[in-house]
C-alpha cells in the first residue's frame, strides 16, 4: 500500500478507528484500575463479593487477612486469630473427632456454620446456619431429659452456647443456684504489676526528676509534659524519655506508638492487638477503618482520633484513672454508655477512688470489658473489650461472679433492656434456664 493509499484508507475509516482507539484506552483504564487494586492494599475492597460478617467488618479492604495468596482456603487464618478465644471450647474438633456426630457437617471446619459475604444469611455472632442443627447430634438429650421435651429444636442457644459453657453445666448451675446477690466481700484484685517488675529488673529503682531527663536538645520540653512525665508512675520508677523516644535504628522517634511498649508490657500489648481496638494496627489496616468506620455510634468528634495506647492512657501522664471511663466517653456514644454514670457501679468507683470505700469495690467500663486476670506471673489488665463480650455469660467468670452470686448475674446479663440502661436496677425477669432445674 502506497502512503497516499493509506491516508486515503485512514481517511475513509476514521470513524472506526477512533471508535476502537477510545475502546482500547478505556479497557485500559479498567485493567489499570483494579490491576493497581491488586498492589494497592488501600482498595482491594473493589473486589469483594458480599460485606464481611459485623465481627470483621474493619477488613473490608484487606482480604489477605483471611485469604493467603492464590487460596481460597481460611480455615488457617481463622484459627491463626481465634484460637486462644476459643480455650474452652466445649465443641472443639478435639473433642468431637471421638464423639458420634450424626450430622452432615464438617465441624472441625468453621465455614460449616460461619462464613463470609453473605449478608443475607448472617446472624448474631457471624452464625450462618440455622439454629437447628444441635438436635442432629443432641437427639438422645431430648430424649433422656424429661424437662427438654417440648424445647424447639432451634431454642437451644437461647440457654446454652456452642463454644463456651464454662459458667452453663448442669453441676455449676446446681451448686450455685441459690447464692446470695452479694458475696460477702463484693471486691476485684488489685493490680500488682508494680511488685512483679520490681522483682523483674532486680536493681534498685531510680526516681528521676525533670534536670535528669534524658531528650536531645532539639525536643521542645514543655513545662505541663515535663511535671506529667514527672509526676508519672514512669518517671517515680526509673522511665526516661529515651526509653519510650528511641529503639536500636532510631535515636529520636517523634511519635512513639504501641511498639515501645511492649518491651516492658508484652502482656498489656498482645491483648490488645486481638480485640477491635488494635486489630488494626496489627495488621496495619487504614486507620480510617476503625473510628470512621465504626458501627457503633461514636462521640462527633471522635472520627479524627486515632486508636493508640494513649487513646486511653493520655501520654505523658500514662495513668489508668482516666483510661477507665472518662477515656472510654471520649469515643463510645452509645445509650449503654451514656448511661453509665447513673449507676450504682459508678457510684462505688467514685467511693473508691476517694477512699471512701475499700479498694476494689468500684465497678468501671474497663472492670468489665477490660477485665483483670489472675496469670501465674501476676494480675494482668485484659486489654481486648472483644474477649468476654460474645455471648456475654462469659463475664460471668471474669467479672460479675467476683461480686454477685450466679443467679443474678445471669437474670441481669440475660435482660437486654437493663443491658442498654447499664445496670439501672435489679433484674426482674429469671434467666429461662432456672425453670429446667430442681427448685
Ligand atoms: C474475615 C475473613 C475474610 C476476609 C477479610 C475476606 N474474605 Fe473472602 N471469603 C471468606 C470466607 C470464609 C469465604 C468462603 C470460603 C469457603 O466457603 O470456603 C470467602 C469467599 C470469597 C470468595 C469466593 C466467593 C464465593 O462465593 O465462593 C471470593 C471471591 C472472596 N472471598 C473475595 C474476597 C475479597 C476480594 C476480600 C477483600 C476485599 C475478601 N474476600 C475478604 C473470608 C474472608
Ligand atoms: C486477623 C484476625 C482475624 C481473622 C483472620 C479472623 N477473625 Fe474472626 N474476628 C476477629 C476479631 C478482632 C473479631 C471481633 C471481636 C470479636 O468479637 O471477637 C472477630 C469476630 C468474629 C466472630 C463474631 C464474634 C462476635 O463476638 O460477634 C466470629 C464468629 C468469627 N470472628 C469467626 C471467624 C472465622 C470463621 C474466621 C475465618 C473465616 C475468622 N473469624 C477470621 C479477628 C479475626
Ligand atoms: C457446628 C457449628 C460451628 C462451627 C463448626 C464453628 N462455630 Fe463458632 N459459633 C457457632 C455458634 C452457634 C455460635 C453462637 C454463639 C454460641 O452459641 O456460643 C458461634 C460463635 C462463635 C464466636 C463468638 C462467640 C465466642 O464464644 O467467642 C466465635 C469467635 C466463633 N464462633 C469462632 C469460630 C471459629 C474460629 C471456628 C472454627 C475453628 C468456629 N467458630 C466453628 C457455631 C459454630
Ligand atoms: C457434631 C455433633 C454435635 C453438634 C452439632 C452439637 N453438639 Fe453439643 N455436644 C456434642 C458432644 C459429642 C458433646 C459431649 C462432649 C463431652 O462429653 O465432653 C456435646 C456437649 C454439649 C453440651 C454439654 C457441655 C458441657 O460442658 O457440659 C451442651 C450444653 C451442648 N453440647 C449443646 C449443644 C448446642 C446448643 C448445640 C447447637 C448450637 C450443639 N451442642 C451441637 C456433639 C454435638
Ligand atoms: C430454657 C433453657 C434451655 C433450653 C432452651 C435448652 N436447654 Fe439444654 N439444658 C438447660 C439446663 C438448665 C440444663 C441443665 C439441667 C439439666 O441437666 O437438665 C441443660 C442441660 C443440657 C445438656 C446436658 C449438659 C451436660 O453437661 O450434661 C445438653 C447436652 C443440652 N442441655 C442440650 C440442649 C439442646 C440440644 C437444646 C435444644 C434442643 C437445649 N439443650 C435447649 C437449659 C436449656
Ligand atoms: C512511657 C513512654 C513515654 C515516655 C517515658 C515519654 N514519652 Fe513522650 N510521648 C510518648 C507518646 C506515646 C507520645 C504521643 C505520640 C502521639 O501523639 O501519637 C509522646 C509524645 C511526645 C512529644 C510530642 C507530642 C507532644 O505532646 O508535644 C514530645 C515532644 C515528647 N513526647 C517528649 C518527651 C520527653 C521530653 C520525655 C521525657 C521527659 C518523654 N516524652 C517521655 C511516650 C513517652
Ligand atoms: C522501660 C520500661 C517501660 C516502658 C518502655 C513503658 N513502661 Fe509503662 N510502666 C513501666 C513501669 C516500671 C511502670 C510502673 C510500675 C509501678 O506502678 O510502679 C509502668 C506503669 C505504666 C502504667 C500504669 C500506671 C498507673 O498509674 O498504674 C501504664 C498505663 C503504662 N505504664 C503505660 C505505658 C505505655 C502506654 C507505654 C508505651 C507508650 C509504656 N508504658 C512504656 C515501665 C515501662
Ligand atoms: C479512640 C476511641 C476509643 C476509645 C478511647 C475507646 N474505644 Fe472502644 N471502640 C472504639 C472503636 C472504633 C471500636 C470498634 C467499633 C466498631 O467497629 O463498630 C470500639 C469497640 C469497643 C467494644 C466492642 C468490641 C467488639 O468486639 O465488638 C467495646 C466493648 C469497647 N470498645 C469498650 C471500650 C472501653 C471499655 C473503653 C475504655 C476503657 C473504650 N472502648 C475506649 C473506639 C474507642
Ligand atoms: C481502651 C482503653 C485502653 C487502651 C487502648 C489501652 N489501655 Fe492500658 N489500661 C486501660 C485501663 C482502663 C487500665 C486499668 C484497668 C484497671 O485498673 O483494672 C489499663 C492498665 C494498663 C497498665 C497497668 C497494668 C497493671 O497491671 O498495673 C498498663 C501497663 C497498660 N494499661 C498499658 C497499655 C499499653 C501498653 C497499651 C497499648 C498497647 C494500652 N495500655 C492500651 C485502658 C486502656
Ligand atoms: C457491669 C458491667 C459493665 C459495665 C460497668 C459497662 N459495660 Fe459495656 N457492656 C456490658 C455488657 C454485658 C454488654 C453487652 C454484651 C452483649 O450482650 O452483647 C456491654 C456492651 C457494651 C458495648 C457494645 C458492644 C456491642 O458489640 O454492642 C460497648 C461499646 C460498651 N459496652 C462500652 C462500655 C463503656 C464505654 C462503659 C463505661 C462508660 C461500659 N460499657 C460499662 C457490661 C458492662
Ligand atoms: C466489684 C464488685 C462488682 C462487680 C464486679 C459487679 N458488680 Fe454489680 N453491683 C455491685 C454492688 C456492690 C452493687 C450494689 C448492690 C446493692 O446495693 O444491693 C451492684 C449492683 C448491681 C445491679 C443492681 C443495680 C441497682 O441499681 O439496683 C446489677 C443489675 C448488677 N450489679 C449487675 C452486675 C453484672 C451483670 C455484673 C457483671 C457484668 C456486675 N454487676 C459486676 C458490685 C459488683
Amino acid at each position: 500500500m502506497s502512503s497516499d493509499a493509506l491516508i486515503i484508507w485512514l481517511w475513509q475509516n476514521a470513524k472506526r478507528i477512533s471508535w476502537w482507539t477510545g475502546w482500547l484506552l478505556l479497557s485500559l483504564v479498567i485493567m489499570g484500575y483494579f490491576g493497581s487494586a491488586l498492589w494497592t492494599q488501600q482498595s482491594q475492597g473493589v473486589f469483594i463479593p458480599g460485606v464481611l460478617s459485623a465481627g470483621h467488618h474493619q477488613f473490608a479492604d484487606k482480604c489477605q487477612v483471611c485469604h493467603q495468596a492464590f487460596t481460597r482456603d481460611s480455615q488457617a487464618a481463622c484459627v491463626g486469630c481465634h484460637a486462644s478465644g476459643l480455650e474452652h471450647d466445649t465443641h472443639s474438633a478435639a473433642k468431637l473427632s471421638t464423639a458420634s456426630n450424626n450430622t452432615a457437617l464438617d465441624v472441625s471446619r468453621c465455614v460449616s456454620c460461619h462464613t463470609e459475604h453473605k449478608p443475607e444469611i448472617t446472624q448474631k455472632m457471624g452464625v450462618t446456619r440455622s439454629l437447628d442443627f444441635c438436635v442432629g447430634c443432641h437427639q438422645k438429650t431430648l430424649e433422656t431429659r424429661p424437662n427438654h421435651q417440648n424445647l424447639a429444636a432451634d431454642s437451644c442457644t437461647q440457654c446454652h452456647n456452642y463454644h463456651d459453657n464454662r459458667a452453663l453445666t448442669p453441676r455449676f448451675l446446681n451448686a450455685h443456684h441459690h447464692d446470695p446477690k452479694l458475696s460477702a466481700e463484693p471486691r476485684l484484685i488489685q493490680r500488682n504489676f508494680s511488685d512483679y517488675y520490681r522483682q523483674q529488673i532486680k536493681f534498685p529503682l531510680k526516681i528521676f526528676s525533670v534536670i535528669e531527663q534524658d531528650s536531645p536538645s532539639f525536643v521542645h520540653l514543655s513545662s505541663s509534659l515535663a511535671s506529667e512525665w514527672e509526676k508519672s508512675r514512669h518517671a517515680q520508677t526509673g522511665v526516661n524519655c529515651k526509653a519510650c523516644h528511641s529503639n536500636s535504628t532510631a535515636s529520636w522517634i517523634e511519635k512513639p506508638d504501641y511498639k515501645v511498649c511492649q518491651d516492658c508490657h508484652q502482656a498489656e500489648k498482645d491483648s490488645y492487638l486481638k480485640g477491635k481496638h488494635g486489630v488494626a494496627a496489627a495488621y496495619e489496616l487504614p486507620a480510617s477503618s476503625v473510628i470512621g468506620g465504626a458501627h457503633l455510634p461514636m462521640q462527633m468528634g471522635a472520627q479524627h482520633r486515632k486508636l493508640n495506647c494513649n487513646s486511653c492512657h493520655p501520654a505523658h501522664r500514662f495513668e489508668t484513672t482516666h483510661a477507665a471511663i472518662d477515656g472510654c466517653l471520649n469515643c463510645h456514644a452509645d445509650t449503654h454508655s451514656l448511661e453509665y454514670k447513673q449507676s450504682t457501679h459508678y457510684k462505688l468507683w467514685v467511693e473508691e477512688q476517694t477512699s471512701k470505700g475499700a479498694a476494689g469495690i468500684g465497678v468501671s467500663c474497663a472492670s468489665c470489658h477490660l477485665p483483670r486476670l489472675q496469670t501465674p506471673e501476676r494480675v494482668v489488665v485484659e486489654h481486648s473489650p472483644s474477649t468476654n463480650l460474645h455471648p456475654n455469660h462469659k463475664m460471668l467468670e471474669t467479672v460479675c461472679l467476683k461480686c454477685h452470686g450466679l443467679e443474678f448475674s445471669l437474670d441481669a446479663l440475660s435482660n437486654q433492656e437493663l443491658i442498654k440502661h447499664n445496670f439501672n436496677a435489679a433484674p426482674k425477669v429469671p434467666w429461662k434456664g432456672w425453670a429446667l432445674l430442681p427448685p
